[in-house]
Protein backbone atom coordinates (compact mmCIF):
# COMPACT_ATOMS: atom_id res chain seq x y z
CA UNK A 1 0.00 0.00 0.00
CA UNK A 2 1.27 3.65 -1.31
CA UNK A 3 1.61 6.75 1.52
CA UNK A 4 3.24 10.22 1.40
CA UNK A 5 5.86 11.27 3.68
CA UNK A 6 7.73 14.64 4.06
CA UNK A 7 11.26 14.24 4.71
CA UNK A 8 14.18 17.01 5.39
CA UNK A 9 15.75 17.26 1.61
CA UNK A 10 18.32 19.11 3.07
CA UNK A 11 19.39 21.58 6.79
CA UNK A 12 18.24 24.86 6.50
CA UNK A 13 20.40 27.95 7.34
CA UNK A 14 18.58 31.38 8.88
CA UNK A 15 14.45 30.86 8.28
CA UNK A 16 13.78 27.83 6.22
CA UNK A 17 11.77 27.48 3.12
CA UNK A 18 9.46 24.86 1.43
CA UNK A 19 12.55 23.94 -0.40
CA UNK A 20 14.08 22.16 2.96
CA UNK A 21 10.92 20.16 2.68
CA UNK A 22 10.77 16.95 0.17
CA UNK A 23 7.03 14.73 -0.65
CA UNK A 24 7.96 11.21 -0.95
CA UNK A 25 5.50 7.86 -2.23
CA UNK A 26 6.69 5.01 -0.23
CA UNK A 27 5.10 1.70 0.15
CA UNK A 28 4.22 0.31 3.91
CA UNK A 29 5.72 -3.10 4.80
CA UNK A 30 3.38 -5.83 6.32
CA UNK A 31 1.96 -5.68 10.09
CA UNK A 32 4.07 -7.53 12.06
CA UNK A 33 3.35 -8.65 15.68
CA UNK A 34 3.33 -6.24 18.34
CA UNK A 35 2.76 -2.90 15.82
CA UNK A 36 -0.68 -1.26 14.50
CA UNK A 37 -1.30 0.30 11.22
CA UNK A 38 -1.76 4.19 11.71
CA UNK A 39 -3.52 6.69 9.83
CA UNK A 40 -3.18 10.20 11.21
CA UNK A 41 -5.75 12.86 11.68
CA UNK A 42 -3.84 15.64 13.50
CA UNK A 43 -0.29 16.60 13.35
CA UNK A 44 1.29 19.12 15.65
CA UNK A 45 3.60 21.57 14.66
CA UNK A 46 5.83 23.11 17.16
CA UNK A 47 8.43 25.75 17.46
CA UNK A 48 11.22 22.98 18.58
CA UNK A 49 11.04 21.27 15.00
CA UNK A 50 13.33 23.69 13.78
CA UNK A 51 16.08 23.17 16.14
CA UNK A 52 15.56 19.11 14.62
CA UNK A 53 16.44 20.49 11.27
CA UNK A 54 19.73 21.85 12.82
CA UNK A 55 23.20 19.00 12.82
CA UNK A 56 24.34 18.69 16.31
CA UNK A 57 23.22 17.53 19.63
CA UNK A 58 20.65 18.65 21.28
CA UNK A 59 18.00 17.77 24.29
CA UNK A 60 16.06 15.70 21.41
CA UNK A 61 18.32 13.63 18.14
CA UNK A 62 18.25 16.23 14.92
CA UNK A 63 15.85 15.27 11.71
CA UNK A 64 17.88 12.94 9.31
CA UNK A 65 18.25 14.14 5.76
CA UNK A 66 16.25 12.36 3.76
CA UNK A 67 13.93 10.75 6.25
CA UNK A 68 10.79 11.65 7.64
CA UNK A 69 10.35 14.12 9.79
CA UNK A 70 8.33 12.90 13.14
CA UNK A 71 6.53 14.79 16.30
CA UNK A 72 3.38 14.94 18.07
CA UNK A 73 0.26 13.03 15.88
CA UNK A 74 -3.15 11.74 17.06
CA UNK A 75 -3.91 9.12 14.57
CA UNK A 76 -6.68 6.54 14.24
CA UNK A 77 -5.96 2.86 14.48
CA UNK A 78 -6.39 1.12 10.99
CA UNK A 79 -5.17 -2.67 12.47
CA UNK A 80 -3.56 -3.83 14.91
CA UNK A 81 -1.01 -7.03 15.91
CA UNK A 82 -0.88 -5.53 19.24
CA UNK A 83 -3.15 -6.98 21.89
CA UNK A 84 -3.84 -3.12 23.65
CA UNK A 85 -5.05 -1.66 20.48
CA UNK A 86 -8.15 -2.00 18.39
CA UNK A 87 -9.07 -0.71 14.93
CA UNK A 88 -11.01 2.11 15.47
CA UNK A 89 -9.41 3.00 18.53
CA UNK A 90 -7.47 6.70 18.94
CA UNK A 91 -3.94 6.79 19.89
CA UNK A 92 -1.32 9.92 20.47
CA UNK A 93 2.04 9.34 19.90
CA UNK A 94 5.75 10.67 18.42
CA UNK A 95 4.96 9.44 14.83
CA UNK A 96 6.11 10.21 11.27
CA UNK A 97 5.02 12.76 8.98
CA UNK A 98 3.41 10.01 6.63
CA UNK A 99 -0.40 10.03 6.02
CA UNK A 100 -0.41 6.10 6.89
CA UNK A 101 2.61 4.65 8.67
CA UNK A 102 3.27 1.40 10.62
CA UNK A 103 4.57 1.37 14.45
CA UNK A 104 5.38 -0.61 17.60
CA UNK A 105 2.14 -0.16 19.82
CA UNK A 106 4.40 0.67 22.91
CA UNK A 107 4.76 3.54 23.05
CA UNK A 108 1.78 5.30 21.55
CA UNK A 109 -1.41 6.32 24.07
CA UNK A 110 -5.02 6.04 23.63
CA UNK A 111 -7.20 8.84 24.36
CA UNK A 112 -10.68 9.64 25.29
CA UNK A 113 -12.34 11.67 23.20
CA UNK A 114 -15.59 11.37 24.60
CA UNK A 115 -15.44 14.93 26.59
CA UNK A 116 -12.46 16.76 24.20
CA UNK A 117 -11.43 16.78 20.75
CA UNK A 118 -8.77 14.99 19.65
CA UNK A 119 -6.58 17.94 18.80
CA UNK A 120 -6.46 18.79 22.38
CA UNK A 121 -4.31 16.16 23.13
CA UNK A 122 -1.93 17.68 21.04
CA UNK A 123 -2.44 21.34 22.63
CA UNK A 124 -4.08 22.20 26.08
CA UNK A 125 -4.36 18.51 26.88
CA UNK A 126 -0.84 18.07 25.34
CA UNK A 127 2.77 18.77 25.48
CA UNK A 128 2.26 22.57 25.21
CA UNK A 129 -0.28 22.81 28.04
CA UNK A 130 1.90 20.00 29.94
CA UNK A 131 4.38 23.11 29.43
CA UNK A 132 2.97 25.54 30.50
CA UNK A 133 1.60 23.92 33.48
CA UNK A 134 4.97 23.00 35.24
CA UNK A 135 6.79 26.09 33.67
CA UNK A 136 4.75 28.35 35.81
CA UNK A 137 3.50 26.64 38.63
CA UNK A 138 7.03 25.23 39.34
CA UNK A 139 9.43 27.61 38.29
CA UNK A 140 7.49 31.01 38.70
CA UNK A 141 5.02 30.07 41.83
CA UNK A 142 3.08 32.18 41.16
CA UNK A 143 0.88 34.10 44.37
CA UNK A 144 -2.10 36.15 44.48
CA UNK A 145 -2.04 39.55 43.63
CA UNK A 146 1.29 39.13 41.79
CA UNK A 147 1.80 40.46 38.37
CA UNK A 148 3.39 38.14 34.99
CA UNK A 149 4.39 39.10 32.16
CA UNK A 150 3.91 36.82 28.90
CA UNK A 151 6.05 36.45 25.81
CA UNK A 152 4.56 34.95 22.98
CA UNK A 153 1.01 35.22 25.04
CA UNK A 154 -1.08 34.31 22.22
CA UNK A 155 0.19 31.40 21.49
CA UNK A 156 -0.13 27.71 22.19
CA UNK A 157 1.98 27.74 25.46
CA UNK A 158 0.97 31.57 26.74
CA UNK A 159 -2.71 31.45 26.45
CA UNK A 160 -2.48 28.33 28.87
CA UNK A 161 0.05 29.96 31.21
CA UNK A 162 -2.41 33.05 31.34
CA UNK A 163 -5.46 31.45 31.96
CA UNK A 164 -3.60 29.15 35.16
CA UNK A 165 -1.98 32.32 36.31
CA UNK A 166 -5.80 33.92 36.50
CA UNK A 167 -6.90 31.10 38.55
CA UNK A 168 -4.15 31.34 40.60
CA UNK A 169 -5.28 35.40 40.76
CA UNK A 170 -2.63 37.07 38.90
CA UNK A 171 -2.41 40.17 37.02
CA UNK A 172 -1.34 39.14 33.41
CA UNK A 173 0.40 41.25 31.10
CA UNK A 174 1.02 39.81 27.35
CA UNK A 175 3.02 40.81 24.00
CA UNK A 176 1.48 39.33 20.89
CA UNK A 177 2.22 40.25 17.67
CA UNK A 178 -0.70 42.14 16.05
CA UNK A 179 -3.91 43.98 17.13
CA UNK A 180 -5.84 41.28 16.91
CA UNK A 181 -3.90 39.04 19.11
CA UNK A 182 -3.73 42.03 21.68
CA UNK A 183 -7.51 42.44 21.44
CA UNK A 184 -7.71 38.37 21.85
CA UNK A 185 -5.65 38.57 25.18
CA UNK A 186 -7.98 41.39 26.39
CA UNK A 187 -11.37 40.52 25.49
CA UNK A 188 -11.16 36.59 25.28
CA UNK A 189 -8.58 35.78 27.82
CA UNK A 190 -8.71 38.02 30.43
CA UNK A 191 -5.25 39.36 30.23
CA UNK A 192 -5.49 42.62 32.10
CA UNK A 193 -3.23 44.38 29.42
CA UNK A 194 -1.50 43.21 26.72
CA UNK A 195 1.12 44.87 23.63
CA UNK A 196 1.70 44.51 19.98
CA UNK A 197 5.58 44.24 19.76
CA UNK A 198 5.58 44.58 16.45
CA UNK A 199 4.13 48.69 16.49
CA UNK A 200 5.29 49.43 20.09
CA UNK A 201 7.20 52.28 19.92
CA UNK A 202 9.50 52.32 23.05
CA UNK A 203 8.81 48.71 24.70
CA UNK A 204 10.50 49.53 28.00
CA UNK A 205 7.88 52.41 28.32
CA UNK A 206 5.10 50.20 27.53
CA UNK A 207 6.07 47.36 30.39
CA UNK A 208 6.19 50.32 32.49
CA UNK A 209 3.29 51.29 32.33
CA UNK A 210 1.81 48.57 32.59
CA UNK A 211 3.26 47.13 34.99
CA UNK A 212 2.98 50.16 37.92
CA UNK A 213 4.54 47.54 40.55
CA UNK A 214 7.11 46.19 38.38
CA UNK A 215 7.01 42.08 37.13
CA UNK A 216 6.84 39.23 39.83
CA UNK A 217 7.49 36.65 36.78
CA UNK A 218 8.00 36.63 33.34
CA UNK A 219 6.83 33.88 32.00
CA UNK A 220 9.65 33.45 28.35
CA UNK A 221 8.61 32.01 25.18
CA UNK A 222 10.77 34.53 22.53
CA UNK A 223 13.80 35.48 24.45
CA UNK A 224 16.02 38.13 22.49
CA UNK A 225 15.62 41.78 22.72
CA UNK A 226 11.90 41.61 24.04
CA UNK A 227 13.71 39.49 27.17
CA UNK A 228 15.81 42.22 27.66
CA UNK A 229 13.22 44.84 27.53
CA UNK A 230 10.97 42.97 30.40
CA UNK A 231 14.10 41.71 32.42
CA UNK A 232 14.89 45.19 32.65
CA UNK A 233 11.13 45.44 34.66
CA UNK A 234 11.54 42.77 37.33
CA UNK A 235 10.85 42.93 41.12
CA UNK A 236 13.49 41.61 43.53
CA UNK A 237 12.77 37.97 44.31
CA UNK A 238 11.06 37.60 40.71
CA UNK A 239 11.16 34.35 38.80
CA UNK A 240 11.79 34.12 35.32
CA UNK A 241 11.04 30.75 33.53
CA UNK A 242 12.82 30.52 30.38
CA UNK A 243 10.37 28.42 27.90
CA UNK A 244 11.63 29.19 24.48
CA UNK A 245 13.51 31.31 22.58
CA UNK A 246 11.85 31.73 19.29
CA UNK A 247 13.08 35.06 18.38
CA UNK A 248 16.29 33.32 17.87
CA UNK A 249 15.54 29.94 16.19
CA UNK A 250 16.29 31.23 13.21
CA UNK A 251 19.48 33.02 13.70
CA UNK A 252 22.79 32.21 12.41
CA UNK A 253 24.39 34.53 15.29
CA UNK A 254 23.28 35.37 18.75
CA UNK A 255 24.84 38.92 18.63
CA UNK A 256 25.49 41.00 22.09
CA UNK A 257 22.89 41.66 24.46
CA UNK A 258 22.76 43.35 27.58
CA UNK A 259 24.66 41.76 30.52
CA UNK A 260 21.22 41.32 33.07
CA UNK A 261 23.34 38.92 35.27
CA UNK A 262 24.11 41.71 37.79
CA UNK A 263 20.41 42.49 37.64
CA UNK A 264 19.70 39.01 38.52
CA UNK A 265 22.03 39.27 41.51
CA UNK A 266 21.23 42.43 42.71
CA UNK A 267 17.59 42.04 42.80
CA UNK A 268 17.52 37.96 44.11
CA UNK A 269 15.74 37.11 41.20
CA UNK A 270 15.82 33.48 39.99
CA UNK A 271 15.95 32.41 36.46
CA UNK A 272 15.57 28.59 35.12
CA UNK A 273 15.28 26.92 31.64
CA UNK A 274 13.14 23.86 31.98
CA UNK A 275 12.37 21.01 28.87
CA UNK A 276 9.20 19.64 29.56
CA UNK A 277 10.83 16.18 29.40
CA UNK A 278 12.07 16.86 32.88
CA UNK A 279 8.93 16.38 34.18
CA UNK A 280 7.89 13.68 32.38
CA UNK A 281 7.22 11.66 35.73
CA UNK A 282 4.93 14.22 36.86
CA UNK A 283 2.80 14.03 33.56
CA UNK A 284 -0.43 11.67 34.85
CA UNK A 285 -0.57 14.99 37.75
CA UNK A 286 -0.28 17.74 34.84
CA UNK A 287 -3.06 15.69 32.83
CA UNK A 288 -5.32 15.16 35.60
CA UNK A 289 -5.23 18.75 37.03
CA UNK A 290 -5.68 20.81 32.98
CA UNK A 291 -8.40 17.94 32.20
CA UNK A 292 -10.01 19.30 35.82
CA UNK A 293 -9.97 22.63 35.12
CA UNK A 294 -10.96 21.85 31.06
CA UNK A 295 -14.07 20.40 32.52
CA UNK A 296 -14.63 23.04 35.10
CA UNK A 297 -14.86 25.63 32.22
CA UNK A 298 -11.90 27.65 33.88
CA UNK A 299 -9.32 26.78 30.98
CA UNK A 300 -10.63 26.93 27.29
CA UNK A 301 -8.27 25.83 24.39
CA UNK A 302 -7.58 27.74 21.26
CA UNK A 303 -6.09 26.06 17.72
CA UNK A 304 -5.72 27.13 14.39
CA UNK A 305 -6.47 24.38 12.36
CA UNK A 306 -4.90 24.22 8.49
CA UNK A 307 -6.42 21.52 6.60
CA UNK A 308 -4.38 18.97 4.64
CA UNK A 309 -1.60 16.93 5.22
CA UNK A 310 0.40 18.91 2.52
CA UNK A 311 0.33 21.95 4.13
CA UNK A 312 2.36 20.91 7.17
CA UNK A 313 5.91 22.36 6.05
CA UNK A 314 3.57 25.67 5.43
CA UNK A 315 2.01 25.35 8.87
CA UNK A 316 5.21 24.44 10.43
CA UNK A 317 6.94 28.02 8.50
CA UNK A 318 3.85 30.19 9.71
CA UNK A 319 4.94 29.64 13.30
CA UNK A 320 7.76 32.11 12.41
CA UNK A 321 5.70 34.61 11.10
CA UNK A 322 2.63 34.44 13.68
CA UNK A 323 0.16 32.92 11.31
CA UNK A 324 -1.01 30.77 14.51
CA UNK A 325 -2.81 31.70 17.43
CA UNK A 326 -3.30 29.17 19.92
CA UNK A 327 -1.69 25.88 19.03
CA UNK A 328 -0.95 25.32 15.58
CA UNK A 329 -1.99 21.81 14.19
CA UNK A 330 -2.43 20.37 10.61
CA UNK A 331 -5.79 18.13 10.44
CA UNK A 332 -5.43 15.33 7.43
N1 LIG B 1 10.75 24.30 27.16
C1 LIG B 1 9.93 23.43 26.60
O1 LIG B 1 9.89 22.25 26.92
C2 LIG B 1 8.98 23.94 25.55
C3 LIG B 1 7.83 23.22 25.19
C4 LIG B 1 6.95 23.78 24.25
C5 LIG B 1 7.26 25.01 23.68
N2 LIG B 1 8.41 25.63 24.04
C6 LIG B 1 8.74 26.95 23.49
O2 LIG B 1 7.73 27.84 23.88
C7 LIG B 1 7.55 28.82 22.88
C8 LIG B 1 6.10 28.84 22.45
O3 LIG B 1 5.80 27.59 21.85
P1 LIG B 1 4.34 27.32 21.28
O4 LIG B 1 4.28 25.91 20.89
O5 LIG B 1 3.35 27.88 22.23
O6 LIG B 1 4.37 28.20 19.95
P2 LIG B 1 3.31 29.33 19.59
O7 LIG B 1 3.51 30.44 20.57
O8 LIG B 1 1.98 28.71 19.45
O9 LIG B 1 3.77 29.78 18.15
C9 LIG B 1 4.87 30.56 17.95
C10 LIG B 1 4.53 32.08 18.09
O10 LIG B 1 5.75 32.76 18.34
C11 LIG B 1 5.62 34.09 17.91
N3 LIG B 1 6.86 34.48 17.24
C12 LIG B 1 7.40 33.93 16.13
N4 LIG B 1 8.56 34.55 15.81
C13 LIG B 1 8.73 35.53 16.74
C14 LIG B 1 9.72 36.52 16.96
N5 LIG B 1 10.81 36.64 16.15
N6 LIG B 1 9.58 37.36 18.01
C15 LIG B 1 8.51 37.24 18.84
N7 LIG B 1 7.53 36.33 18.69
C16 LIG B 1 7.65 35.47 17.66
C17 LIG B 1 4.44 34.14 16.94
O11 LIG B 1 3.41 34.92 17.54
P3 LIG B 1 3.32 36.53 17.36
O12 LIG B 1 2.28 36.76 16.31
O13 LIG B 1 2.91 36.97 18.71
O14 LIG B 1 4.66 37.00 16.94
C18 LIG B 1 3.99 32.70 16.82
O15 LIG B 1 2.59 32.57 16.72
C19 LIG B 1 8.52 28.49 21.76
O16 LIG B 1 9.68 29.26 21.93
C20 LIG B 1 8.81 27.03 21.97
O17 LIG B 1 10.06 26.64 21.47
C21 LIG B 1 9.25 25.13 24.95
Amino acid sequence: MQIEQIELAHRPCGMPTLTNFRFETKVLPELQRNQVHLKGMYYSVDPYMRMRMNEGKSYIPPFEVNQSLNGGVVAKVIASQHPEFYEGDEVVGMLPWATECIVPGAGLQKIDTQYVSASSFLGILGMPGLTAYFGLLDICKPKSGETLFISGAAGAVGLVVAQIAKIKGCRVIGLAGSDDKVNMLKNEFGFDDAINYKTASNLNASITEMCPNGVDMYFDNVGGSISDAVISCINSHARIAVCGQISLYNETSLGEGPRFLPLILSKSALIKGFIIIDYAERFPEGIAQLSEWVGQGLLKSKETIVDGFDQLPNALLGLFSGKNTGKMIVKA
